[in-house]
């Protein structure tokens, strides 16, 4: 282990990331998403942003980590652009704003563990007043906290690591049992049609930016938390077939929750699908369902140990949220990680209250909370959050770091800490496309979205 820990191994990095990565992003957001955007042409769209743009960003990322083994401040720092670290600040500020209210949602999903043991799969109907009941759900979100503040305050390497190597694939195999149950279940096809057969008509503009957003927070970019756990990466990992590895795994689990929570949608709609866009609380209340159907005490252990799996994976993501303030608090200001630790997630706690209450408790956090997303309509202050750091500060993020890192930084020094430890790329194809999705591509489409997106969002302005 080096000074500032180390990964234990290339395995360790890739399973950290993952970690990062794999989370209520892609079980939670990606299916809500999904519903809400009409079906297959979000997923189609979702998936060229991941592999074509997102893809060359994480790459962008790690090696700017590894290359200064620095937090996401101290990386434009030590790589000689003080005022380039403004894109760091800014990624922890977005961590802090995603953290906030991921917190609630983890807080949520940690509470149906117990309802699953209990056998209480009318929670589903139940979901509403269950989100309401703040001080019952807050308590769960206070724990929850608590625990990423612990795992934090004990530096990255460790324990997680060891978890993570047992748990992900129990996660990944409990899911596809699950996906082959759903199966059977009737109108299952017609929530597979609704998945898998893109209708274009419903390619809104909404659609693109969303999917972008999704793409984004999914992965776990444009914030600086792969700068950060790329500092942790050894000298001789290849970053490059790494992040391929990381961005098919996100991407496969995300593509799995679908699989896993549309079947159910057309087997409890009849074959309508109506349901399927209501958002925000759509797994917690068809999941339920499913474990409901398998019945008695085998339905109780599946949803125990599913929600139980969906939180651990959920873990492994607010930790690496967390570990982006504390790497550079530690650094930076040289406060000790422990103590920043415990600091620091207080504080996103309380930030995240208004989210918290903002599901129907207080009116004002709920629906009284005017913004112009989605064109003017109404909406609750966790949705506002989600807009603001989601869908518009990862893009932009993401864009800066790619035009930072080949037009400040300069191409050739990034190539260079690519090629470390990635025997065969220089001259390959992969090199080729990265050097113009980095330092074209990326930027510009990020751009173009970004203001789109603000526009929208939160402007009501729509020029596509
Ligand atoms: N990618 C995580 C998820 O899908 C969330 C996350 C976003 C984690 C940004 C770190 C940074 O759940």
């Amino acid at each position: 282990m080096g000074a500032r820990g180390n990964f234990s191994s290339k395995m360790g990095f890739i399973l950290a990331a993952a970690g990062s990565a794999v989370g209520l992003g892609n079980i939670w957001g990606f299916p809500f998403e999904v519903g809400q955007g009409g079906g297959a042409a979000f997923v189609v769209v979702y998936l060229i942003f991941c592999f074509i743009l997102c893809y060359p960003v994480m790459v962008t990322e790690i090696a700017i980590g590894r290359k200064t083994q620095k937090n996401a401040v101290g990386a434009f720092n030590d790589l000689g652009f003080r005022k380039w670290n403004f894109v760091g600040k800014l990624g922890i500020f977005s961590g802090v704003l995603i953290l906030s209210f991921y917190n609630v949602i983890a807080g949520w999903a940690f509470g149906y563990i117990f309802e699953m043991v209990a056998g209480n799969f009318s929670i589903a109907d139940q979901f509403g007043e269950y989100i309401k009941n703040v001080f019952k759900v807050g308590s769960y979100g206070l724990i929850f906290m608590g625990v990423t503040a612990f795992v934090v305050s004990k530096g990255v390497s460790g324990g997680i690591e060891r978890a993570a190597k047992l748990l992900m694939p129990t996660l990944i195999i409990m899911m596809i049992i699950i996906v082959g149950y759903a199966m059977t279940l009737p109108n299952a096809l017609d929530g597979l049609k609704f998945y898998l057969v893109p209708d274009f008509s419903k390619l809104t503009p909404s659609v693109l930016y969303n999917a972008m957003g999704q793409a984004f927070f999914s992965l776990s970019l444009g914030m600086g938390a792969l700068i950060t756990y790329g500092s942790y990466v050894n000298k001789n990992d290849n970053i490059v077939s790494s992040a391929a590895l990381i961005t098919l795994t996100d991407v496969g689990i995300a593509l799995l929750a679908g699989l896993m929570i549309f079947p159910l949608i057309g087997f409890m709609s009849g074959g309508t699908m109506e349901g399927a866009g209501s958002g925000p609380g759509l797994i917690f209340v068809t999941l339920p369902e499913i474990f409901g159907e398998i019945g008695g005490a085998l339905g109780a252990i599946t949803g125990t140990l599913f929600f139980t799996l969906l939180c651990f994976a959920a873990l492994t993501s607010t930790v690496s949220l967390l570990e982006v303030p504390i790497s550079y608090v530690v650094d930076e200001l040289k406060i000790r990680r422990k103590r920043a630790a415990w600091i620091v997630a207080t504080v996103i706690f309380i930030i995240g209250i208004p989210s918290l209450i903002g599901n129907g408790y207080s009116d004002f956090f709920s629906t009284a909370f005017t913004t112009y997303k989605d064109g003017g309509i109404d909406t609750d202050f966790l949705s506002f959050v989600g807009a603001l750091a989601n869908d518009t500060i990862l893009p932009l993020g993401g864009c800066m770091i790619a035009f930072f890192a080949a037009h400040v930084w300069k191409k050739h020094n990034l190539d260079e800490e690519l090629a470390q430890g990635a025997p065969g790329y220089k001259g390959s194809f992969v090199q080729k496309y990265l050097n113009f999705a980095i330092g074209y591509f990326a930027p510009i489409v990020l751009a173009v979205v970004f203001v789109f997106t603000v526009l929208f969002k939160f402007f009501g302005i729509q020029i596509l």
